[in-house]
């Protein structure tokens, strides 16, 4: 099966979306992620919508809170059919079963629980604010792999994380513990603000199991052709 490099729909409006998916054709079905900016001036229907046209959805709330309210929240995200969600590690493992609960609990009779992935620390986070900030005193790699050995102990599918981690993460918690990595660039693209960056291939190569992609295929002049060479790339397939 082709896997399809999930796209950052890191709009301010559903309006806003609506343009940029006419330039995709109708009845091809996309994997998307919303952000906290589309879904706070949205509200859940905008994953109703994207779900109604086929889409499949990666809700990226980072959620942080007792676990308690984790779950419960997490249950009205598996009833809304998110196909994938995520919350920070530092939130513990308990918070994180917690999460795991409510997925199972909401998620509606004969459907898929959607994945449940963990941040990690923030990218944006330099090991001198983790220090300072946080105060722990370990270096950002041990606290990253720390973070994923939580989320791989509570029973989740994988975390979030820069390509350059996924072996290492594999490695410290199970093979089929799933890294989903942003900060993608294909040859010759603007870098933007993102440090790290990968190629779609490269990722592959690494082993990744999903990227996230946006504003190469959003701010591209012809967004669909981006994407196109961006899957095709991802899955080692040649573009002509
Ligand atoms: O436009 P770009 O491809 O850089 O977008 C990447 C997307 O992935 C954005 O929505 C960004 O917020 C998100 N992201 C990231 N780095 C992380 C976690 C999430 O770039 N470590």
């Amino acid at each position: 099966m082709t896997n399809r490099p999930i796209i950052a729909l890191d709009f301010p409006s559903k309006a806003e979306v609506a343009t940029f998916l006419t330039q995709f054709p109708a009845d091809e079905s996309l994997f998307v992620k919303i952000g906290m900016e589309l879904f706070y001036e949205e509200g859940p229907d905008v994953v109703r919508w994207l779900k109604s046209l086929g889409h499949d959805v990666f809700l990226d709330l980072k959620l942080h809170d007792i676990p308690n309210t984790v779950e419960m929240a997490m249950r009205r995200l598996a009833g809304l059919g998110v196909d994938l969600t995520c919350v920070h590690a530092a939130g513990g493992v308990q918070m994180m079963e917690a999460a795991i609960n409510g997925l199972k609990a909401g998620t509606p009779e004969g459907k898929k629980r959607p994945l449940l992935l963990a941040i990690t620390q923030l990218t944006s986070t330099s090991e001198e604010q983790m220090h300072a900030d946080q105060l722990i005193s370990v270096s950002l790699e041990e606290s990253v792999i720390h973070y994923a050995q939580c989320a791989a102990k509570a029973g989740l599918d994988g975390v979030v994380s820069s390509a350059w981690e996924v072996a290492q993460i594999k490695a410290a918690t199970h093979p089929e513990f799933v890294s989903l990595t942003p900060g993608i660039r294909p040859a010759g693209s603007q870098v933007g603000d993102q440090k790290r960056v990968v190629t779609p291939g490269k990722a592959r190569e690494i082993g990744s199991n999903f990227i996230v992609v946006g504003r190469p295929i959003t701010q591209s002049a012809t967004p669909y052709e981006a994407y196109q060479q961006i899957k095709n790339e991802w899955n080692g397939e040649p573009n002509d």
